[in-house]
């Protein structure tokens, strides 16, 4: 057994860096190589978290011997290529959301990793926010009788680089970006049942000059076990990331919000450095968060994943289920399409899920840098 777990980054933009943090906090971990094509890019990153190596392809990284598991943090339209070349390599992985842009890639990623057999394990944070945690306890307990309906919602005012905006890189709007976490809540919440059916309402409604995805979003889960679930997703809420859920059951409900209930409610007349993910302005009311990946569940999420590879045990939350919430996510997009309620399983060989809404089957990925 060793006694480090030698890490790699692939990528070294917005996410990569919470990764980089998070990992910084994990006793077991050893950051030791990242990567991104942008020249000079990973060097500052290397620099800033104090990596040995760093390199503008991330073959080469996957090439070094020393590398345990890989961590990818690019672009959607990238996940499949990261995903299986770091299986051939025989790296352990951790793969951002969403998981792909085709249910094809989704099937070859879980293919790939079995076959190498590597852990592939699926960055859903939000099985890891401690508050989070804390509401699976207590449903689980029975504090709140048994589930009847389940919400959780996911809000800001739009995506901070330009990829997410074209759906040829990222294969939706909000669904895929943050509609994917409420689905792995849901499931994971719940013990993970079977999903009978999917109904979605989707509208561009702020973001129509720069985006075809959609920037708002209701999503209808039915579970089998009789649950109900709904997402609420929107690019288009102003002051700050919201994120929040709830547990309705036979003998009580539960309410958490993960950021704005944690913060300092705070009002500045001259404004101050940060209070929360995309908040804009800090001037008059603001909900200034601390220890912010902390709540978030990041740093929990990479030691749990990091000590899964260490002491080889079963992860959390595994490549088999963002496949399950990829077929969600087609649904979704299927079900705003037709206007109808979607029922599952659902198959369907889209070039990426918003095809099914804008009814624009078999596009091809333009190849295009970030
Ligand atoms: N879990 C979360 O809450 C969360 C939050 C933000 C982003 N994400 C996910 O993380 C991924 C990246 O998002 P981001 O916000 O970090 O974007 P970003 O634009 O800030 O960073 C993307 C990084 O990928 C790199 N990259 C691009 N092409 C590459 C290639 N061929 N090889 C290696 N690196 C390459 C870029 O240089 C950049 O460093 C997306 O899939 C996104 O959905 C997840």
């Amino acid at each position: 057994m060793k006694d480090k777990v030698r890490v790699g980054l692939v990528g070294s933009g917005f996410i990569s860096a919470i990764h980089a943090d998070s990992l910084k906090r994990c006793a077991a971990a050893e950051l030791t190589a990242v990567a991104s094509p942008t020249k000079g890019k990973a060097e500052a990153f290397a620099q800033k978290y104090g990596i040995a190596h760093h390199f503008t392809d991330y073959r080469q990284l996957l090439a070094l011997d020393e590398i345990d598991l890989v961590v990818i943090g690019t672009p959607n339209y990238l996940h499949c290529e990261c995903t299986v070349k770091a299986a051939e390599a025989g790296k352990h992985i951790v793969l951002e959301k969403p998981m792909c842009l085709t249910l094809a890639e989704a099937d070859q990623m879980v293919d790939a990793c079995r076959k190498a057999k590597i852990k592939f394990m699926y960055a859903e944070e939000l099985c890891f926010a401690p508050k989070y945690v804390r509401l699976k306890q207590l449903l689980d307990s029975g504090a709140l009788g048994h589930p009847v309906l389940i919400k959780q919602s996911e809000k800001h005012d739009g995506p901070h680089a330009p990829h997410f905006w074209d759906v040829e890189r990222s294969g939706g709007g909000v669904t895929m970006d943050m509609g994917c976490h409420a689905i792995e809540f849901f499931r994971w919440m719940l013990g993970r049942p079977a999903i009978k059916s999917v109904y979605a309402q989707m509208g561009t409604h702020v973001h129509g000059s720069k985006t075809r995805g959609e920037d708002n979003a209701i999503l209808i889960l039915e579970f089998a076990n009789g649950v109900t679930a709904v997402a609420e997703e929107s690019w288009t809420k102003l002051g700050g990331m919201d994120d929040r859920a709830e547990v309705h059951g036979s003998k009580g409900v539960a309410y958490a919000d993960l950021l704005h209930g944690n913060a300092i409610e705070t009002y500045s007349a001259t404004g101050y450095d940060y209070a929360v993910e995309k908040a804009g302005s800090t001037v008059g009311w603001s909900f200034t968060i601390y220890e912010e990946i902390w709540n978030y569940g990041f740093v929990q999420e990479m030691d749990h994943f990091v000590e899964c590879v260490k002491e080889d045990k079963q992860p959390i939350v595994t490549g088999e289920d963002a496949k399950a919430v990829m077929e969600v996510l087609f649904a979704a997009y299927e079900s705003a399409g037709t206007e109808r309620k979607v029922m599952l399983p659902f198959r369907s060989p889209a070039a990426k899920p918003i095809d099914l809404w804008k009814h624009e089957l078999g596009r091809a990925i333009k190849p295009t840098t970030t």
